[in-house]
This record gives C-alpha cells, structure tokens and sequence, in this order.
C-alpha cells in the first residue's frame, strides 16, 4: 500500500487539469451501453470506479474499445447472462445503477463489490426495487446482491433519504416497466440522470423534487460524441487547498458547473476565498466553465442540513480547508457514515492525527482549526476523497505529513499525487 509524503506548502498555484465527472461518466456508459449502435464518450473519468463500471457492462455483453486515453467507443446490443459474477468493486455508483438495470434484464446476475462496498447499505435500493417485481437476495441488505430481474411494474417512491444513486436507480428500471415510475425525492440531488437521458432519445419529467419517466422507453446512440466535462469533486480538492495556504490561485477549466454540485463554493465563499465562477458552454446539457480560487482572509462558517445533499462529497476537503485557521460546524450529515467509510469517524481520527482540533458528532462534527496542525501520520481507511482531504491538511501544517492506504485515490483521481505536486510550491 502506498503512502503519500507531503511537506508545508509555500502555495498552491497553477491551471490543473481534473479528470472527467465521475458522476457523469457512469452515466453516459450507462446508458450507451442500452443503445444498440455506437456512442463515443470523451474525457471518460480515468477512475478505477468507472473502470467497473465498464467492465461490468463487457461482461454483460456489451463492446467497448478504447480509442484515445479517456475516449470510448460503447456499442450497446442486448444484455447477455454474465458468466460470473459482476464486480463494481469500490464503487457504490456502480452496483446501485446497475442493479435498477439489471433487475430489468430476464436472467440471474450478481453483483459484489469490495469489503468497503460489501459494508454499504443496499436495502435503499432492494426496497423499491422488490416493490417493482424485482428478486433479490442480499446478505441482510447488503452485498452481494443476486437479481432474478423481469417484468416491472412502475411506481411513486418516496426515498427516506437524499441519494442521486437511489433516484437513478429507480428511474433506470422505470425506463424498462410497465406504466409511469415517479421518484419523490426528500431533497435535490445530483440531477445526472436526468440530464443524460435525452442524449440518448429517452424522455423524463421534472416537476421541483418530482421525477417520473414513462415505462418501454428505447435507448438510441447519442448522435455526436458525448464530452463529460471535469469533476468538480475532484475540482474541490484544488479549490479548498488554494483556500487554505496563503498566496494560492487556482484556476480550473472545462468543469461541471451543475448547480446540484458545487454547493462547496458557498461555503469556501464563507470561510473567506475569493471565488470567480465563469460558464461558457452547456455540454450534454450539463453547465461547463471555468473557476477561480484565491486564497483571502479566514472566517468561520456552518453548513447546515439543507445544505448536505449539494456538497455531500465535498465535506472532507471542506473540513480540511476550516483545519487551517478557521472554525466549521456541520450537521445533518450522518449520510457520511455510509459512504467509502464512515467519513466522519475516519475523517475526525485523521484529522486529529494531523494535530487538527477536531470533534466527531453524531451527525457531523465539528472542526476547531485556529491552532495550527502539526502535521503527523494519517490513515486515509482506503477513502479516495479523505486522501485528498489529509494532503490539503498537511500542505497548511507545520511539519511533514505521511498519508498511509493513500492508493484508493485512483477510484476518482489518478493523476492527484502528479497534479498536487505540480501545483505545489
Ligand atoms: C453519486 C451520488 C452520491 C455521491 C456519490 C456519487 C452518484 O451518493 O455521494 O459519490 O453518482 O449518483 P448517494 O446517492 O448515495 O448520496
């Protein structure tokens, strides 16, 4: 496993260049791989998540060649049984989305995942699902997950909590059930789904929080290569460390600027940088254009429930930003726990081993940054996004800082340890 050794920052300056959406990405082959014919995606995300994704779907059949570095070409035809079992691997996206598909398909498919994913709470999808005239089985609603998939019967669920990856589930079996499939979501989540549809010839309605798609929709191949635009998760990390150090600007071009997503620059706005949000292009119909961050003077912040489902993923790089100078309280946020890890105890625990005053709750916690850290050895549990949340820290710290399990950064970001080192003055 490696470890990730990083020094005190003078800066954080330059022009990085993030990898495509993650979000998106699932999305696009998603969806692709249902249309029979070829769509060619661009500046596919580069992550192991992704990766999944798309091995799943060539074991369900499905071609997909590489034609450039980050350029696909996907021809959908239909499913076929899967000689084994399916693996999403790290990656909740992936076996969620797949699985509102899969239970549409007229054979036995499993999905499994890695011992962080096997931990992961499925029953948000089973639930709904089984409703539908799905079978799956579960190790007490977890995964493995074995999908005797059929005939569907739409329906209006009412998800208990905020999850893009429920919705979309849900919505993707409707597209192959019989009737209307409307989701009532208790807050906006990310709205990729939505969005991608129409790319690919399929219709879906939105009415504020309610979203319905008629059943026996068909899939056709997007008529022009599909370009996913950067990942402002990925982006955020750059953003919140340029809020951080002293002397810092970032800029960033061809990223996501869907509103559902970058709830993260109000609050960095309220911890005290300096942010210019430009969009110059709507691709796929999703917002793409430029941000600026600079480094301004500290102040202390909350995020609020309401706030959580826009920045859900964002909260550990916010966190690191606050470490350095700057009080933050978060609520509302016990989502975390489900994630990659328990964000919040592993966050707090690695936090703290950076020498960062920092208090767990059940909900959220609560970050104290006006001592500086010391830097020191953190365990980032095999959680892409707390890699990037302990670099930010040890860059402000006073001493050198060692990140252990630091290779799950790949899942979203590869080229991070290249990209941070460049940036870094
Ligand atoms: C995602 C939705 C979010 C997010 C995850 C990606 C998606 O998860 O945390 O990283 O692509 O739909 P939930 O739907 O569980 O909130």
């Amino acid at each position: 496993m490696h470890s990730l050794n990083l020094s005190p920052a003078r800066a954080v300056r330059g022009t990085p260049e993030i990898p495509g959406d993650k979000s998106i990405s699932h999305r696009y082959a998603l969806l692709s791989a249902l249309a029979p014919g070829e769509s060619v995606i661009e500046r596919l995300s580069s992550g192991a998540d992704v990766a999944a994704t798309l091995a799943c779907l060539r074991a369900l059949g499905v071609t997909i060649v590489a034609k450039a570095p980050n350029v696909v070409a996907v021809t959908g035809r239909p499913w076929t049984p899967p000689p084994e079992a399916l693996d999403a691997a790290n990656s909740g996206t992936t076996m969620r989305l797949l699985a509102g598909l899969l239970a549409t398909r007229p054979f036995r498919s499993t999905l499994t995942g890695d011992a962080s994913l096997s931990q992961r709470p499925m029953g948000r999808i089973i639930d709904p699902l089984t409703v539908m005239g799905a079978h799956i089985a579960s190790r007490g609603g977890r995964a493995p997950l074995v999908i005797d998939g059929g005939p569907l019967q739409g329906l209006e669920w009412a998800p208990p909590v905020p999850s893009a990856q429920v919705k979309s589930a849900v919505l993707l079996a409707g597209l192959y059930a019989a009737g209307t499939t409307t989701v009532l979501e208790p807050a906006a989540t990310r709205d990729h789904t939505e969005r991608a549809l129409p790319l690919f010839g399929m219709a879906c309605e939105v009415d504020g929080l309610r979203v319905r798609v008629a059943g026996g929709q068909r899939a056709t191949p997007a008529s022009a290569p599909l370009r996913v635009p950067g990942d402002p998760s990925g982006a955020a990390t750059w953003a919140a460390a340029a809020a951080a150090v002293p002397g810092s600007r970032v800029c960033i071009r061809g990223l996501a600027l869907n509103p559902r997503r970058i709830g993260f620059l109000r609050v960095l706005q309220r911890l005290g940088a300096d942010i210019a949000v430009e969009q110059d292009s709507l691709e796929g119909g999703e917002p793409v254009g430029t941000m600026t961050v600079v480094y301004g003077d500290r102040q202390d912040t909350c995020i609020t429930p309401d706030e959580v489902p826009g920045l859900i993923d964002e909260l550990p790089v916010l966190a690191a930003c606050a470490a350095t100078g700057r009080c933050l309280e978060v609520s509302g946020a016990q989502e975390l726990r489900v994630k990659e890890s328990d964000r919040i105890t592993a966050l707090v625990t690695g936090l703290r081993a950076l020498g960062v005053d920092a208090e767990e709750r059940p909900d959220g916690f609560v970050i104290d940054g006006r001592r500086r850290a010391s830097g020191g050895r953190a365990d980032a549990v095999g959680d892409h996004r707390l890699v990037m949340a302990f670099a930010i820290v040890a860059l402000g710290a006073a001493g050198p800082s060692q990140i252990d399990n630091a290779d799950c950064v790949a899942v979203s970001y590869p080229t991070f340890e290249s990209d941070l080192r460049q940036l870094v003055t």
